[in-house]
């Protein structure tokens, strides 16, 4: 009789997970950050069948295949969890709703009568279609195909729940933190054992890897920044360490600029995403001497010039492509990419030599 050979679902033959170990392989992992998303045509058929974005998110069914998507046309090293980082007030019990066009609406949570609402009780239940979606991913991902589970930290979910919606300036949280630091702080303790259970179990179901979004951390000065960015961070990274000290966790705090050497160093996040405009070179004289780094091509430059585009993926590549690193994109991909641009970035990675 033929004997099978189990397959590890954590096995290191998958390069993406090989490289977050700090090792290096003949080829460098590629995926990008909203890798399913509107660019796609498939994408937007089944967006269109689902009626809302959160149903689209709350029916394992799509989320399922709206996640495979990306990987069936371009191969990419890593598929990520189609979701959004606003499921979480959402589950809490803070209401969100997506108009088109508009972006996310969110119920204010300002004061302590508003956070007196929600709770934990009801929440990983109400994520449960998140779970089952990571489960059928697990089963259904090709084998080389690493699956990564997200959250956005609690500052930047914190960001949507003060400002109701998408913000420019962060003027009102930033307000709200400094005149009621112990109220600010009570929301930000919620959101960090929220985040935790729910990673926690998006590991459970089958998420290799875990990725913290923290788009908007860029806005906060040093102080708030240890107090609101790195201080809960590293609460969460603690918390899923104690369950799962082998799966990698990726930090990537947007717009840190200088203040990611604090984030590396007291974190415990095992690899960062570095966002558009950070310099290359010290970015691997001063980071990736520490800790794998991912990015970080401008996405407005892969929408805009083919040509340019290519050039800059070269020398992303030539930067960091000796020391453990993952191409991605320094922040989401945009809705009006030319499809052609991202499979001229994936010829140019794959094509890349040491
Ligand atoms: O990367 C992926 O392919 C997985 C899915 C994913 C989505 N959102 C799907 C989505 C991920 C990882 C996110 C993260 C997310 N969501 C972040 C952090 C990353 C970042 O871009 O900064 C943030 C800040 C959000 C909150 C959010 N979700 C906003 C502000 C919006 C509206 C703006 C927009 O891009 O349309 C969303 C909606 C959203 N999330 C869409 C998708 C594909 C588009 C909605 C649609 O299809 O109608």
């Amino acid at each position: 009789m033929m004997s099978v050979i189990p397959v590890s679902k954590h096995s290191s033959n998958k390069v993406f997970l090989n490289t977050l170990k700090g090792n290096n392989s003949d080829a460098i992992p590629l995926w990008l950050m909203r890798q399913a998303g509107r660019y796609l045509p498939e994408y937007r058929e089944i967006r269109k069948n689902a009626g809302s974005f959160l149903n689209l998110c709350y029916t394992p069914e799509f989320a399922t295949e709206v996640t495979l998507q990306p990987i069936r046309r371009f191969g990419f090293d890593a598929a990520i969890l189609f979701s959004d980082i606003l499921v979480v007030p959402d589950a809490l019990g803070c209401k969100v709703s997506f108009t088109e066009g508009e972006g996310p609406r969110l119920e204010t949570i300002t004061d302590e009568s508003a956070l007196s609402h929600l709770s934990l009780d009801n929440f990983l239940k109400h994520l449960s279609p998140v779970f089952q979606t990571v489960q059928n991913l697990a089963q259904e991902l090709p084998k080389q195909t690493a699956l990564i589970g997200f959250a956005g930290s609690p500052w930047t979910v914190a960001t949507y729940m003060v400002e109701g919606k998408t913000s420019k300036q962060f003027e009102k949280i930033r307000h709200l933190s400094y005149a009621s630091p112990d109220f600010f702080h009570k929301l930000i303790r919620l959101l960090v054992d929220a985040t935790s259970l729910y990673l926690k179990e998006q590991i459970k179901h089958g998420a290799e890897v875990v990725q913290l979004f923290d788009s908007w951390s860029g806005v906060l000065p040093e102080i708030p920044f240890k107090q609101w960015v790195i201080e809960p961070t590293k609460h969460i990274v603690a918390n899923i360490k104690a369950a799962y000290p082998d799966v990698p966790i990726i930090g990537f705090p947007k717009g840190a600029g200088i203040n990611l050497l604090k984030y590396i160093n007291e974190t415990g996040v095992d690899a960062v995403g570095i966002d558009y405009t950070l310099p290359l070179e010290w970015v691997r004289d001063s980071v990736q001497t520490h800790l794998p780094v991912q990015g970080n091509l401008d996405p407005v430059l892969l929408a805009a010039d083919k040509t340019a585009m290519k050039q800059q993926v070269e020398k992303i590549l030539a930067t960091f492509g000796n020391k453990p690193f993952i191409f991605n994109l320094g922040h989401g991909i945009l809705p009006h990419t030319p499809i052609e641009h991202v499979e001229l970035l994936v010829e140019t990675v794959r094509n890349w030599k040491r």
